[in-house]
């Protein structure tokens, strides 16, 4: 019997405990499966709230119950919950036997509990390198022995995740489609909870919608064959009282990339029931005979500790037990990323020139993006044609790098493998390689089309040609993007009947193709991409340490995509750049100072020309870049927290507290002056109590804001020392700044 996973075989009750939580399952009727606990770990569960069954109208019962009004599958709280069979809420899964029916039978047939957990074959997962978890398998069989569904739960000693994934087997003599296969499900005995996710655009990704949980579905989507700019894969359930610092939180992700669904159902009981997983819609699946087919995994973490107490055990939980990456615990290079700069227009020359400019400033990784293959000057064409454009590179993109790197930089290169440009030698060769329907025209995004990775010999001809220009032009960092949404999703190689697995086969050859590669390649650094954050998600996450935050690079747009995405993911997995203002997407001009302190809370960069700057700017630039080296372990390898909201009001409060507690950079950002302002309190998070701190101010240079400097000096607070509680508890003053877009930034170190 594990440590972690207790089954009590006269209850019939499971208990998977650790320090964080207990989760606990019980099999009624040596049949049925229910969800009856999840929550602040219990020393034992002897079912002090027991169930309550009573008759309810127009609740079915099953027929082996023998009329017992009171038994429905309907009003029970459920574990993994099927449809058409008497419960009419969401369902889990549904399956389409031979025959067409849709309502499938299930019962219980067994458990495991072993230690370690299993791989998902072929899709990202998590895993625990301390062998220290323990996963408890729940064996289900169809009344008609037919198949079979298999339940994983891992529990890890350090964390307040649990892992969820499904396994359907057809141990039948027929095929079955599935229609859908959710990774997980439960039931929550009550509705009071105000429930969080993100929501966005292109440019505008992962704001924060906080939304009562009312009656009926509310459900977080995609349909896009990403998880998307516009939802994320990713709710979060919190008690009324819980705040970002206190309070019963439940964080559901998925390590998922393509179309998903998170779905909350309050049904007439007041119960809640919470379905994640593929998404359904444009979902089947067909298991032939002996085959299996195997979900996503989802992670549900509990919190006691509010939001942010959830943010927290997200970030640990993706750093230690997903991002595979030799890069994941290490500091991120600090780039310059020439696409802000040149867009298209470019040449070795420049590119030299930036490199030139990037050493003088201890900028350490010069990216060379879009536009260095085929005959790509603009977003129409070239893409699948991963050859060197030599008018602008006569060196080739080796050329470069070996210049680069010549000068003591790191290089890297842009690459968008899963596409194709019409206007390109591939899709002239292979029209019939990208996904589309002869029956309908194909819709186009930035003139490309989408490469169907579903097919073997489309993945094997991407794997080659992206490893062949990786090779040759040694590169130290690979950005790779995906810049246009499916359309007509339908594969040319799937017979009609299995039409809707296309999409969900799209993710899962990405998925192969970024294990080729990124085992090919483990040195080299890999940010993913979609437009900028269009697939910000866990899946990525286990090929790729970091990820490109958002095409939206104005510094004050930032701090709430930031924010957002920080309810999820840590800061070392967000690519945050400065740029140049007027910015090119939304036109608003900001300070340097202020554009240098945002993008410094994440893996930061520049993407502007650094070489066309006055002197002043490229002193403060290196100014910053001093900085950053100073706080980059705080910021990267640290504990973040959130302090004060963009989403709330004008300003925003990050802190980043070193791994050994001794230093907290602390973030403020004003974002505009106001006439009858209040005094703001700012109290910090995660100190000693008893411990000394000594604080430091981050000085702005001389020129950039002689307002800032009165206003820091009218605090005066540097140099000065103060026990934690009083850091905590009285906390800062926030005098107004006289001025729009005002940054700080204060260094506390443990002296005693
Ligand atoms: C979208 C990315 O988000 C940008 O940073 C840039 O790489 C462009 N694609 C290049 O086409």
């Amino acid at each position: 019997m594990g440590k972690l996973i207790i089954f009590d075989e006269q209850k019939k009750v499971f208990h998977l405990k650790n320090n964080f939580y207990s989760y606990v399952i019980q099999i009624v009727m040596d049949k049925y499966l229910l969800h009856r606990y999840w929550g602040k770990p219990l020393r034992e569960f002897r079912d002090s709230a027991a169930l309550t069954m009573m008759d309810r109208g127009f609740s079915p019962q099953p027929e082996e119950i023998n009329h017992d009004r009171r038994f429905s599958l309907d009003v029970l709280p459920r574990e993994y919950p099927d449809t058409n069979h008497g419960d009419f809420r969401t369902p889990a899964y549904q399956i389409m036997l031979a025959d067409g029916t849709t309502a499938t039978e299930f019962g219980y047939n067994g458990y495991r509990i072993y230690e370690g957990k299993p791989a998902i074959k072929g899709q990202p997962h998590s895993f625990d390198k301390a062998g220290q978890c323990e996963t408890l398998e729940i064996e289900l069989i169809s009344v008609n022995n037919d198949l079979k569904i298999f339940l994983n739960y891992t529990i890890f000693p350090d964390s307040n995740a649990l892992v969820r994934s499904v396994k359907f087997v057809n141990i039948g003599t027929e095929n079955v489609k599935l229609l859908n296969a959710g990774s997980l499900s439960l039931d929550f005995t009550d509705h009071d909870f105000i429930r969080y996710s993100l929501y966005g655009g292109h440019a505008a990704e992962r704001s924060l919608e906080r939304s009562e949980l009312f009656r009926g579905i509310q459900e977080n989507s995609s349909t896009r064959g990403a998880s998307s700019h516009q939802q994320s894969p990713f709710i979060a359930l919190a008690r009324r009282n819980a705040d970002e610092h206190q309070g019963d939180v439940y964080g559901f992700s998925l390590i998922y990339s393509g179309n998903f669904s998170i779905r909350t159902e309050v049904e007439q009981f007041g119960t809640t029931r919470v379905v994640a997983g593929i998404n359904p819609a444009n979902f089947t699946w067909t298991l032939e005979k002996g085959e299996s087919f195997e979900t996503p995994e989802g992670v549900m973490v509990y919190s006691a500790d509010g939001l942010n107490g959830m943010s927290k055990c997200f970030h640990n939980f993706w750093q230690k037990h997903l991002v595979r990456s030799k890069h994941v615990n290490e500091l991120r290079p600090i780039l310059v990323n020439n696409w802000e700069a040149t867009y298209f227009d470019f040449n070795e020359e420049k590119i030299l020139e930036l490199a030139d400019c990037a050493k003088e400033l201890g900028i350490e990784l010069v990216v060379l993006d879009d536009g260095w293959f085929g005959k790509r000057n603009d977003d129409n064409s070239s893409l699948g044609d991963w050859f060197v454009n030599r008018e602008k590179l006569p060196a080739g993109v080796a050329g470069i790098s070996e210049k680069v790197r010549a000068k003591g930089l790191k290089f890297g290169l842009w690459v968008e493998p899963e596409m194709v440009s019409v206007d390109s030698d591939l899709f002239r060769a292979h029209p019939d390689w990208t996904i589309h329907s002869n029956a309908v025209k194909s819709s186009y995004g930035r003139n490309q089309l989408i490469l169907d990775l579903g097919r073997a010999e489309v993945r094997e001809y991407v794997i080659k040609v992206i490893s062949d220009a990786i090779k040759e032009a040694k590169v130290d960092y690979i950005k790779w993007d995906m810049n246009r949404h499916m359309t007509e999703p339908f594969s040319n190689a799937l017979p009609a009947d299995r039409q809707l697995e296309a999409s969900h086969r799209y993710i899962m050859g990405v998925y192969e193709i970024m294990e080729a590669i990124t085992s090919r390649f483990p040195d080299i650094l890999f940010e993913s991409c979609s437009g900028g954050g269009g697939r910000f998600d866990a899946g990525m996450m286990y090929y790729m340490p970091q990820a490109w935050v958002s095409d939206n690079t104005d510094a004050v747009c930032r701090l709430k995509i930031q924010t957002g995405t920080s309810l999820v993911f840590p800061p070392a997995t967000m690519g945050c750049h400065v740029s140049v203002v007027p910015n090119h997407q939304v036109g608003r001009i900001t300070p340097l100072n202020f554009r240098g302190l945002v993008a410094m809370c994440g893996a930061f960069g520049y993407e502007m020309d650094i070489c066309r700057m006055s002197d002043e700017d490229k002193a403060e630039v290196k100014e910053q870049i001093k900085l950053f080296k100073d706080i980059r372990p705080m910021v990267q390898q640290g504990e973040f927290t959130r302090l004060k909201s963009p989403f709330a009001g004008n300003d925003t409060a990050w802190s980043f507290t070193s791994k050994d507690g001794s230093r907290m950079a602390v973030m403020y950002f004003r974002i505009l002056s106001q006439m009858a302002p209040e005094v703001g309190y700012l109290k910090l998070q995660g100190l000693e109590p008893n411990a000394l701190y000594r604080i430091s101010t981050f000085k702005m240079p001389e020129h950039a804001h002689e307002v800032n400097e009165s206003y820091l000096k009218s605090n005066d607070i540097e140099g000065k020392e103060f026990y934690g509680d009083e850091l905590m508890n009285f906390g800062l003053t926030i005098t107004p700044a006289l001025l729009d877009f005002a940054a700080y930034m204060w260094i506390i170190e443990k002296i005693g």
